[in-house]
């Protein structure tokens, strides 16, 4: 019976083999460019129809990896695709010949891989349910790179005294000639670099080298390379604009046609081996003075590979201090760790809008408001370029989600175009003047946005004078040069094809002139640059940060975050913590070891983001939040004797314990930012909210306080708050923000950060609720248009929990006093500004800084518009009891205009509008304590 239903059982199972290898012929899978796709282990298609016999007979295993192109011999570097037949599976892949099934190496297949030398790839898919894939193993042969002579061959004001000959291809080795004849392997082998002799420095006649590289492992030789080195005393370099009274102008031109196409090509091609651990670097033409820059991230500090640097509060809750100098001095601290460790421009900062709360990197940007994110950004621009170190404004523009963002084409209108996403970095542009723009990996309108022609365009019309770069990855096509793109980053291989284009008259010469230029006129203002340096060890030595700065940045680190900390709730003022001395502190994330949550490092509070903003802390800095509150005189309950926490999953029992042997309970929610992935909801976990009943029911039973502190990446929904006496915003707060977090708490600091970001009460009520991307999604409509934000909850006050603009004090503030200097505004005389004035008062017992918004409303607006905007905002000085502080405004007419589409134009109609001033976004909120004023704006 049993042998019985086996045979059957087989005969069966060759049927389906057989009907599966006759779809497999009709229907073969085919790779980009239509070939057939190749199955490892074989060398021809029979070989791949063998393959498909052993996948088809094990139809519970997954099918194994397919490379495109095929395993083969090639001249040059190549990027491999890896695909795989089961849909839903994940490929992972080593390069170093270990299993990817099992090796610590192996890497989850997302991009194409670049292969620049001989490289077997070991590949497998894995989908769950189903066994794994075969391992496939293919073998890129890859001729060995050609030998580069540092510095570059060229005309030579006065000949380089020493060439060094290297190899991209490791384990290579170089032979070369002095003589012009053709090397080969019998050739001199560099060993060293090549000196030249006293008689040959002061000669005029050349210096050639040729050269081979060569590897032992069936890698084809090299292409011969021709170093010439010709002297040209009278040759033009950029050095040439230190002198005094040169036209820098006209040098940069003349520079320009000093230079090679090939050189032209390098330079607006990134190199990105950086010395000194950055995210990239340019390309250096020492006989023409050009230097290499270095370009390191990012909006949350200095991150360097290999180096500690300061983590600061995360951009968000830098933004919640809504304090221009305060963000200045960021930029200058920022600027000052730059410079130590020898790099020339930073990337950041980050300043797209908060389009929604999900976007996984909102913890890098500043707000959903244009005109908060363009002061923000101008400040730090500013404290960051008077350090001498240029700033970087990405991504350009609305790179607002991460889920599929290198390939997603998002449909904006014009108008929100022009009145959301791009404000402020026309604002930023005018009122600081970066170096440098990175586009977003993005489409927008059709278009990508490193080659984006409405874009592009529009950054010249805002004035914009200094150098485009690509994300990482993001440059798609050389048109990019002949739209006002100047740098593809990271650039590494591949520039060939940019010179094939020009050869091909693709794009001119002239667009690369173009953008040397605007990269040379950003290079002559770095240090770099200015003191020549091309010889970077000393910097790269440099592994942790000086103390002196380290100190200094700690004071500022600790005020910063104070500055941003928000107080959403303090029912029967629980705050500040006044009298006490133990506080319980419950939560996953309170536990005081250096870890990583998700995908950013946590050290009793998780401290900073993951992804391009994570700054390399020494874990030794790091202040938890349970060694802040002890700094500040409160013991914290360890449980039972053990220093743990009591955390998600707590009993009825252990709140009743914390309630009974501590004065307070502190509640540390946490979540993580990342880069690459988007947020997949604003909603505690059922364990986190259990937590807070619990805990609360325990600790109100006894009349004790519940704080809830909310160490979170991006707004929350609260509707727990039944349970919590207070709750406070803290962000990522950076290596030493923790500090601030206990200052406030005990009252040390009063807090005075507003919300840069409409907290909706539930996430269905959102704007773009429903309207963010899937991972695979293709394109996207703003169908939300220009009600972002605020512009959209003031039309929906009822899906509001905490309105943009909102915090509280431990004092009050009244509003007295408005004034303007006129109340008719005429369009036909724009010139003349409107100025408002108005007085802030403490009105409360604790001294406290208030953040004034003023908003511009236009009444019987026949047009959609936004109930109301913010035209400006300015935070008082700290203010004693009873003090008072006048603040200025000013306004121009364009703070009362939209953007007509039909007239490509910023328009203002004439009418009525309001001025109202106050500590908050929403009217009834604006006028419990704040002022208004009527205008008319006439024809
Ligand atoms: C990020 C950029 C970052 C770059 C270099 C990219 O993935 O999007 O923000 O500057 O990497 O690290």
């Amino acid at each position: 019976m049993e042998k019985g239903r086996s045979f059957w059982e087989l005969i069966w199972a060759l049927l389906v083999l057989n009907l599966l290898c006759v779809l497999f012929i009709f229907n073969p899978p085919l790779n980009a460019k239509g070939n057939l796709g190749f199955f490892p282990n074989t060398a021809s298609s029979d070989h791949g129809l063998a393959a498909c016999l052993l996948e088809a007979s094990s139809q519970e295993k997954t099918a194994s990896p397919i490379f495109h192109p095929l395993p083969g011999t090639y001249d040059d570097p190549i990027n491999v695709s890896l695909s795989c037949l089961t849909p839903g599976s994940t490929i992972y892949y080593t390069l170093d010949g270990s299993d990817p099934l099992t090796s610590s190496s192996r890497r989850q297949y997302r991009r194409a891989v670049n292969i620049a030398f001989t490289t077997v790839i070991k590949a497998v898919a894995i989908k769950e349910g189903l066994e794994a894939s075969r391992v496939a193993e293919a073998k890129f042969v890859i001729r060995v790179s050609r030998p580069e002579a540092w510095p570059g061959p060229g005309e030579w004001h006065s000949l380089p005294a020493k060439i060094a000959l290297s190899c991209s291809t490791p384990g290579a080795s170089i032979f070369y000639t002095l003589d012009g004849s053709a090397p080969t392997r019998e050739s001199l082998k560099y060993e060293a670099p090549i000196v030249l002799a006293k008689e040959e420095l002061t000669s005029d006649k050349a210096k050639v080298i040729k050269a081979i590289a060569v590897k032992d492992d069936g890698s084809p030789d090299s292409f011969e390379a021709t170093f010439v080195y010709q002297p040209k005393p009278d040759l033009i370099m950029l050095t040439d604009i230190l002198q005094p009274g040169v036209d820098t102008k006209e040098v940069i031109e003349k520079v320009i046609s000093e230079m090679t196409l090939e050189e032209k090509v390098r330079l607006v091609w990134g190199v990105s081996n950086s010395p000194i651990g950055a995210a990239g670097n340019t390309f250096a033409v020492p006989r023409l003075g050009i230097v290499s820059l270095e370009l390191a991230d990012g909006p949350a500090g200095v991150r360097l590979n290999g180096r500690t640097a300061t983590a600061w509060p995360n951009p968000l809750t830098l933004a919640s201090s809504w304090n221009v100098s305060l963000l200045e001095q960021i930029g200058a601290a920022v600027g000052r760790e730059a410079k130590y460790y020898g790099v020339d421009i930073m990337l950041s900062p980050g300043m797209n809008i908060h389009r929604d709360p999900l976007g996984g990197r909102v913890f890098e940007y500043y707000a959903e408001d244009p005109l908060l994110a363009g002061k923000m950004a101008a400040a730090y621009i500013r404290g960051l370029e008077n350090q001498g170190v240029g700033a970087t404004m990405k991504h350009y523009a609305a790179n607002n989600f991460e889920n599929n963002r290198t390939n997603i084409d998002e449909i904006i209108s014009e108008r929100a175009l022009r009145e959301i996403y791009l404000p402020h970095w026309a604002m930023a542009i005018k009122e600081a003047s970066p170096w440098a723009v990175m586009t977003a990996y993005n489409k927008v309108n059709g278009e990508w946005c490193a080659e984006n022609k409405y874009l592009l365009q529009a950054l010249k019309e805002f004035g914009f004078a200094g150098l485009v770069m690509s994300d990482w990855g993001g440059y798609h096509n050389p048109v990019s040069y002949a739209r006002g793109f100047d740098l593809n980053m990271p650039g590494r291989s591949g520039w060939e094809k940019l010179l094939e284009a020009v050869q091909n008259k693709v794009i001119s010469e002239e667009n690369l002139n173009q953008a040397i230029a605007d990269i040379l006129r950003v290079m002559a203002r770095t240090e770099t640059f200015k003191r020549q340096i091309y010889d970077k060890s000393e910097f790269a030595a440099k592994k942790q940060i000086a103390e002196e700065l380290k100190a200094a940045h700690k004071i500022l680190a600790v005020e910063a975050e104070a500055e941003g900390i928000v107080l959403l709730k303090n029912a029967g003022d629980t705050l500040p913590l006044r009298n006490l001395s133990r506080v319980a502190l419950i939560g996953s994330t309170a536990v005081p070891e250096f870890r990583t949550i998700g995908s950013s490092p946590a050290k009793g509070i998780i401290f900073e983001g993951g992804g391009s903003a994570r700054v390399n802390v020494d874990p030794d800095d790091v202040v938890s939040l349970a060694a802040a509150l002890e700094k500040s005189g409160l013991s914290v309950l360890p449980k039972n004797a053990v220093y743990a926490y009591l955390q998600e999953g707590l009993t009825e029992a252990d709140a009743q314990f914390a309630a009974e042997n501590s004065e307070a309970a502190l509640i540390l929610i946490s979540r993580p930012g990342q880069e690459g992935v988007d947020n997949t909801s604003l909603e505690l976990t059922a364990a986190e909210k259990d937590m807070i009943e619990k805990v609360g029911k325990a600790y109100h039973l006894v009349g004790k306080k519940v704080v809830v502190l909310l160490n979170v990446a991006y707004p929350m929904v609260v509707d727990w708050d039944d349970y919590a006496d207070a709750i406070v915003y803290i962000g990522l707060p950076g290596t030493y923000g923790a500090l601030a977090v206990a200052h406030v708490l005990t009252g040390r600091v009063n807090p005075s950060g507003k919300l840069v970001d409409t907290w909706p009460r539930v996430y269905s009520l959102a704007p773009t609720y429903g309207n963010m991307p899937k991972t695979d999604q293709q394109n996207i409509t703003y169908s939300e248009d220009i009600f972002v934000g605020y512009r959209y909850y003031d039309y929906h006050p009822e899906a509001v929990k905490y309105p943009f603009g909102y915090g509280l004090s431990y004092t009050t503030f009244s509003y007295q006093n408005l004034r303007l200097n006129r109340t008719t505004f005429n369009i036909s005389n724009p010139v003349e500004p409107l100025v408002v004035t108005v007085d802030v008062e403490n009105t409360g017992q604790t001294a406290g800084k208030e953040v004034a918004e003023l908003y511009i409303k236009q009444l019987g607006s026949r047009m959609k518009r936004p109930v109301k905007e913010l035209k400006q905002f300015a935070k008082t000085r700290l203010l004693e009891p009873g003090e008072q502080e006048n603040l200025t405004f000013i306004l121009s007419l364009r703070d009362f205009a939209f953007w007509d589409e039909k007239a490509h134009a910023w328009t203002v109609t004439p009418g009525q509008y309001e001025i109202l001033i106050g500590g908050t976004s929403t009217e009834a909120g604006l006028m419990a304590t704040g002022v208004k004023a009527r205008l008319q704006v006439r024809k």
